[in-house]
Parts: C-alpha cells; sequence; structure tokens
C-alpha cells in the first residue's frame, strides 16, 4: 500500500477522517508520516479492520447503540464507514436510516455529540450565502434539506429533524458510490410547531413557531438561489417536509432549478417501477390499468403524476390518463363536488359522491391496482383483496403505508389464494402457499432510486430533473429484477444487489441526460467507465 496522497502527518493524520487509515498504515508509512508510537504495533490489512468492527457491532445491546458506535466510526475513519455499511446494505441501511432513525431522530438533542452537515436558521434570512460559504467544501453536487416538518410518522420534531438528511445522504454513499464529500446535509430551523419540544431543555433548535407561509417562500427563495450562487449546479434533494410544502416546492422550482423530492418522486419511480415489473409477470399493458390510490397526499400525488406521464408515454391523452386514476382520503373518494381539495388534487376529481366506503369505490370502478398511502395500518381487509380479485387475474396491491401497511404479505397472499403481486413500504418476510410455492414480497423502498439517480446527478450534471428521467429511473430498477425473482412474485431486485442495481441505474440515467440534452458535462465515449470514474471507492486510496 503507497501511503496517502496528503500532506497531513501525525495525530493530525490520524484526527481527519477521510485519510484515516488508523492500524491499516504500514510500517513504512508509519515512520513516513510521524504516526510511530501512536498506534498499537500490529499492522492490520483492511479486512482484519473491518472483522474488527463487525465485531464491535455485534456487541452492542440495539439498533440505537449501533448507529451511535457507526457515527463515531465515521468521525474517526470514513473509508471503513462506508465500507462496512456496504458490506451489508440490507443489514446497515436500517441502522443508519428507517426504522432506527426515527428513535434517534426523537433523542436527536440529546445524544447529539458533533455537527455533521449545517444548520440554517429562519434568523439568518438576508444572508444565506454568506452562511452557507462556512462549509469547508467548494465542489458540493447535492444537498439534502428538510425543515424536519413531517419526520418518518413522527410529525414536526424541527432540528430534531437533522438526522434524516445525514442518513439520506449516507445511503446516497453506501448504496450509490456517490463521494461523500460531495454531499452536504442541511436543516433549515424554521422553528417548530412541536410544543413539547420547546419546552424540551436539550433541544438544540429554535424555540418559536414557523413563520407565515409567505416568508417561508422567501426564505426558501433565497435558499434555492444562494446555494446555486455557492454551489453551481448543486442538486437540492427535498426531504421529509410538510406535505403542502413539499408539493409547492417541488411545482414551483422543478423546472427551473436543479430539484428533486424523494417523498414525491423517489416514491412515485419505485411505485412505478413495481408496477411495471408486476405487469411483466401478468403480461398486461400498462395502458389498459385503473388505478385506486387510498390516501391521497403528498405520496399519492406523486405517484399520480408520474403515472399520468408514463400512461401518455404509451399514447393516452391527458384526460384520459387522469380519469385512469382516482383517489381516496380520509374523507371518502376525490370527487367534483368536494369542496376542501387541494389543486392537485382538482386534476383526479371524479364524478360521484364522496360518501362511499373503499370496497363501495372498488366496485363501483373495478381498479386492476390497489396503493395504500393512507397512513393507516389494516384498511385493507379480507373482503378489500377478496374484491379487487374480482376484478382481474393478478391484481397489483401495494400498500405502501410506513410503519403499517394496510394489510400485510401474509394477509395478502392468504385472502387472494396468492394471485395477488404484492409489494408494501416495509419488509415482510417470504410465505409459502398451500401448494408450497414461494411468494417473496418487494419492498417499495425508495432506496433503489435515489442512490443511482444521485450519483448519475454527480456524474452528468444534469441542468434539471424531468419527469421523463424520474420514469426513465422506474424502467430502469424494473429492467433489473430476473426472471427467477419474477416467479416467485418478487418485484424488485435482492437488497443485498443495491450497490450493482444503483450502478446500472446511474448509468441508464446518465446515458438519458446526455442523449436529452439535460447534462452539462460533455457527452463521454464510455458510459460505463465515466460512471466509474465518478464513483467512491471504498477502500483506501493508492
Ligand atoms: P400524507 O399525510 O401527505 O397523506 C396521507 C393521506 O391519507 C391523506 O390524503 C389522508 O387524508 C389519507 N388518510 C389518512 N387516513 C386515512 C384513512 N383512514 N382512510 C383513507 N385515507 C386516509 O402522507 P404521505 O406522505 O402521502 O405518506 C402516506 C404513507 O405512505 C405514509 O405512511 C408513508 O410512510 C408512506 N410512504 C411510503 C413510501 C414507500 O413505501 N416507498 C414512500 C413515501 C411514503
Amino acid at each position: 500500500m503507497t501511503p496517502p496522497t496528503s500532506f497531513l502527518s501525525g495525530m493530525t493524520l490520524l484526527n481527519d477522517p477521510r485519510q484515516n487509515r488508523g492500524t491499516a498504515f504500514t510500517t513504512a508509512e508509519r515512520r513516513m508520516l510521524g504516526l510511530e508510537g501512536l498506534l498499537p504495533s500490529r499492522v492490520e490489512t483492511f479486512f482484519d479492520q473491518k472483522k474488527r468492527i463487525e465485531h464491535q457491532i455485534s456487541e452492542k445491546q440495539n439498533d440505537l447503540e449501533r448507529y451511535i458506535y457507526l457515527q463515531g466510526l465515521l468521525e474517526k475513519n470514513e473509508t471503513l464507514f462506508y465500507s462496512i455499511l456496504a458490506s451489508d446494505p440490507q443489514r446497515y441501511v436500517p441502522i443508519i436510516y428507517a426504522p432506527t432513525l426515527a428513535t434517534v431522530c426523537q433523542q436527536f438533542s440529546q445524544i447529539y455529540r458533533r455537527p455533521h452537515g449545517m444548520y440554517i436558521t429562519i434568523e439568518m434570512k438576508g444572508r444565506i450565502a454568506e452562511v452557507l460559504r462556512n462549509w469547508p467544501e467548494r465542489d458540493v453536487r447535492t444537498i439534502c434539506v428538510t425543515t424536519g416538518g413531517r419526520i418518518l410518522g413522527l410529525g414536526d420534531i424541527g432540528a430534531n429533524g437533522m438526522g434524516i438528511p445525514i442518513g439520506k445522504l449516507q445511503i446516497y454513499t453506501a448504496c450509490g458510490a456517490v463521494p461523500p464529500e460531495s454531499l452536504l446535509p442541511i436543516q433549515l430551523d424554521i422553528g417548530t410547531t412541536n410544543a413539547a419540544l420547546h419546552e424540551d431543555p436539550f433541544y438544540l433548535g429554535l424555540r418559536r413557531m414557523p413563520p407565515v407561509m409567505e416568508e417561508l417562500d422567501e426564505f426558501v427563495e433565497e435558499f434555492m438561489n444562494a446555494v446555486q450562487e455557492v454551489f453551481p449546479s448543486c442538486c437540492v434533494h427535498f426531504e421529509d417536509w410538510k406535505g403542502t410544502d413539499a408539493l409547492r416546492y417541488l411545482a414551483k422550482y422543478k423546472d427551473k432549478s436543479l430539484c428533486y423530492n424523494d417523498d414525491i418522486q423517489g416514491t412515485a419511480a419505485v411505485t412505478l417501477a413495481g408496477i411495471l415489473t408486476a405487469l411483466r409477470i401478468s403480461r398486461q399493458p400498462l395502458q389498459e390499468q385503473r388505478i385506486l390510490f387510498f390516501g391521497a397526499g403528498a405520496s399519492a400525488l406523486g405517484c399520480a403524476d408520474l403515472l399520468v406521464s408514463a400512461f401518455m408515454n404509451e399514447g393516452l391523452s391527458e384526460e384520459e390518463a387522469c380519469s385512469r386514476l382516482v383517489m381516496m382520503d380520509i374523507d371518502g373518494l376525490i370527487c367534483k363536488s368536494r369542496t376542501d381539495l387541494l389543486e392537485e388534487q382538482r386534476r383526479y376529481a371524479f364524478d360521484g359522491s364522496s360518501e362511499c366506503s373503499l370496497i363501495e369505490v372498488i366496485r363501483k370502478i373495478r381498479p386492476t391496482i390497489l396503493i395504500g398511502v393512507s397512513t393507516a395500518g389494516g384498511t385493507f381487509t379480507r373482503q378489500v383483496i377478496e374484491e379487487m380479485c374480482r376484478n382481474t387475474e393478478r391484481p397489483i396491491v401495494f400498500p405502501l403505508s410506513i410503519p403499517h401497511a394496510e394489510c400485510t404479505a401474509e394477509e395478502a397472499y392468504d385472502w387472494s389464494k396468492g394471485r395477488v403481486l404484492y409489494a408494501a413500504g416495509v419488509q415482510f418476510p417470504a410465505y409459502t402457499t398451500s401448494e408450497g410455492q414461494i411468494l417473496r414480497p418487494g419492498q417499495a423502498n425508495n432506496f433503489y432510486i435515489f442512490p443511482g439517480l444521485g450519483l448519475a446527478v454527480y456524474a452528468a450534471r444534469p441542468r434539471i430533473i424531468t419527469n421523463e428521467l424520474i420514469i426513465e429511473s422506474a424502467r430502469a430498477l424494473a429492467d433489473q429484477t430476473g426472471e427467477a425473482e419474477l416467479e416467485q412474485g418478487q418485484l424488485y431486485p435482492s437488497q443485498s444487489m443495491i450497490g450493482q442495481v444503483s450502478f446500472r441505474i446511474a448509468e441508464r440515467l446518465a446515458s438519458f441526460m446526455f442523449n436529452h440534452d439535460l447534462a452539462q458535462e460533455r457527452t463521454p465515449e464510455n458510459i460505463v467507465e465515466f460512471i466509474k470514474k465518478a464513483s467512491y471507492s471504498f477502500e483506501y486510496s493508492q
């Protein structure tokens, strides 16, 4: 192993997580870099180091402790941290992200040790560009930003939501090989409606209510402009904003700024990918499907808008496409007679009365696809699944609510006698039918999409992210589910393959960007080599 390329030495080198190799520094390196005496004598291989880390992780009592341990590792040795995560994403993503992150966020102020990323408060309005310049890296390509307004089913948790952009960007690197120095987590501290946090002595955010909409809009506008001023062509990834804010800002910025909303566009892409794969199994054309959304919030509207574009790509008019989608919310059917609808919901308003149950709506519109984004666990009953089975031989049922699905995989397979093509927001175990066939429920996890998209954005620097690009990401994902997986009803590739899956998605998306005049980088001769060159190496640099 050759010495690291930096000029750091001694304790300064050991304290630099990006350059530090700890016990893997060789005898010669130790002498050359002033490290003699600062490390125990044994020189370890990278493999030895990872074994010790894995052992230490396994000794921890619970995932919260594992989370704290792993973040501590990141502060000491970034390469080891990402290499451990990438070695087994199926095991580690649930620790650095949901579901562990829900506990982390609840206790964020209590377990806080040191800052990762930036906190921009509403009180910095007028000076955001100046504050962003305090970040030590100059070439930032993606910022993940939250207000903490609606975190993982915890509601508004203000500055404690910072765990989300930190975790999300760690997945960019662990699953998509996006270089970590190009990523910046930001918490826009606008205050919180959470009264308990105002009283919490440990709470680290502003103890005030969020501003009115006009003031927030001005703040966000200044933030978006400041990002482009300080980090030109950086992508702003919105994460876990309050639903109406999320929809409003995506609509406002998506055609003029490089931005992405994972709750809306990522969910839409992973859902469309699941549908496309399911239709490969049932051998049905997309343009003939009728889709019922149970829940009409940010996720439903994002999926619906993407599906309309996908239908239109198949030759349907916008009106025909919209008429294929029907939505229900907590107050019943989204229909024209209602006066409480959001502007975005009006596009899908149905002719009819809102006062009908889910069963009645299924009987009326005979959907072939049922998508649950209602937050209401257990609402897809046996009767609902049986009714879906009357419309089509292989109904597609995606109960996406987290943490409580509208129905479990076991229930859906059981009640439909194995006919349902199923994916959920949470992972359910495999199911064996009475005939002994194994069915593997898919998990519609957004991490199938955003790391690959993030790598393509990093490499090709698109000007904006279009609906067509999001549809291409869904197609690129759907194409990666193999025949053996399809036979078991599995709608997504195995999670252990996420690194390869993300690479293929990045390749497809970068090609799409170059072919559709979206990229700012020059078209490379070899797209695979281009993406490889952009990718983070999970080993010590040579
Ligand atoms: P949201 O709060 O914006 O919308 C929820 C919608 O469900 C609202 O229209 C509400 O009226 C409706 N609703 C609530 N209770 C209902 C009931 N009993 N019956 C019918 N409708 C009801 O939430 P958002 O962001 O749209 O997320 C919805 C769910 O989807 C959440 O549980 C979220 O965790 C999950 N989700 C899953 C993803 C995935 O699997 N990849 C990605 C994003 C969200």
